[in-house]
């Protein structure tokens, strides 16, 4: 997990600036990319001459942002396939769109999430879908188009979108903060130990004493879950493929109603630059935060 000594990193290197390791033939993979971070992100990724599969769990959501990448003239780097993340027929069904079209892909971006709560809310009647969405369909399909990855260490790459409300030290319940942070035990099985026992405390109605975090709880429980996974993922693809988090910071998005410090295409130029270190610079295993290339860096 999140180490609770945060280190000021070295600038990231704006991408345009580093070496282009990568061509129109590397491919990028963006979930949830029909609005928002995600969206920029794909364009970000095409305005530097990647090729980028655009998702979105709506056909015609998705279909609306290759129209507006059409105007900017972008739509030749983008391919479009639907996909939910929380729906493993639809999670099946890209991965075999995706073989029939390409040999393979370089980086994925698991940047879909859900948040059903206004800023100053914390209901926890969707606590279910948020942990199903924000965790598990990340992981879930992590797992399903992992094969496909080239097989490069130098240019597989993960990052996972999270946040600092998902942090180890938003975390008050001792029995639960001793689980994810013990780096050497953690595991799959273990996360999920935390999360159901999350999720019972929802539906027992005590999850408000029980020392979960206390501003967006069931969104904050699936990015302390994706964290944690992440560092999972680190330690295992070790030299494989480097899996990083990456909290874009307060961003102006639907997800904040349109409030925040900076626009989703700041966060997105932060995310590119994270996505696209240089092979020579290439990181795993860290958490980066900040919407500007001297954002802080600490170990997951
Ligand atoms: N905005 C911030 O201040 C902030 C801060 C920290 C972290 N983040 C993280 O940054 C990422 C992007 O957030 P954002 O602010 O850009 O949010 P957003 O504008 O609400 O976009 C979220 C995207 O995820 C998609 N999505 C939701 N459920 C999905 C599913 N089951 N399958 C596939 N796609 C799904 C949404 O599709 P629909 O349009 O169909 O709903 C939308 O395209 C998220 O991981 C978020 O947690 C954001």
């Amino acid at each position: 997990m999140v180490s609770s000594t945060t280190q000021q990193q070295p600038p990231v290197s704006h991408p345009t600036t580093t070496a282009r390791w990568w061509s129109e033939d590397s491919v990028a993979i963006v979930t949830g990319a029909n609005k928002g971070i995600g969206y920029a992100l794909v364009k970000r990724f095409a305005e530097l001459g990647l090729t980028v599969v655009l998702t979105a769990r709506d056909q015609s959501r998705g279909l609306q942002a290759m129209d507006s990448l059409k105007v900017l003239g972008l739509h030749h780097h983008v391919r479009f396939c639907q996909l939910d993340i929380s729906d493993p027929a639809s999670i099946r069904s890209f991965v075999s769109w995706f073989r029939s079209r390409f040999d393979a892909f370089d980086i994925l971006v698991n940047n879909a999430a859900v948040c059903f709560n206004a800023m100053n809310e914390n209901s926890m009647d969707h606590a279910e879908t948020v942990i199903n969405t924000n965790y598990y369909g990340s992981k879930q399909f992590t797992e399903a188009i992992l094969p496909l990855f080239r097989n490069s260490p130098s240019m597989s790459r993960i990052l996972n979108m999270s946040s600092r409300l998902g942090t180890l030290d938003k975390l008050n319940n001792p029995q639960m903060k001793a689980i994810l942070g013990d780096k050497e035990r953690l595991s799959e099985d273990r996360i999920d130990l935390v999360v159901n026992g999350f999720l019972k405390d929802v539906k027992e109605g005590r999850w408000r004493t029980q020392g979960w975090p206390e501003i967006w709880t069931d969104y904050s429980v699936a990015k302390l879950a994706l964290n944690a996974y992440s560092q999972v993922l680190a330690r295992r693809y070790e030299g494989v493929v480097s899996v990083n988090c990456f909290c874009p910071g307060f961003t102006q998005t639907a997800m904040t109603d349109g409030k925040g410090k900076h626009s989703a295409d700041d966060a997105a130029e932060m995310a590119a630059a994270i996505a696209l270190l240089p092979p020579w610079h290439l990181t795993t295993g860290k958490f980066y935060a900040g919407s500007t290339t001297r954002g802080i860096c600490s170990k997951l």
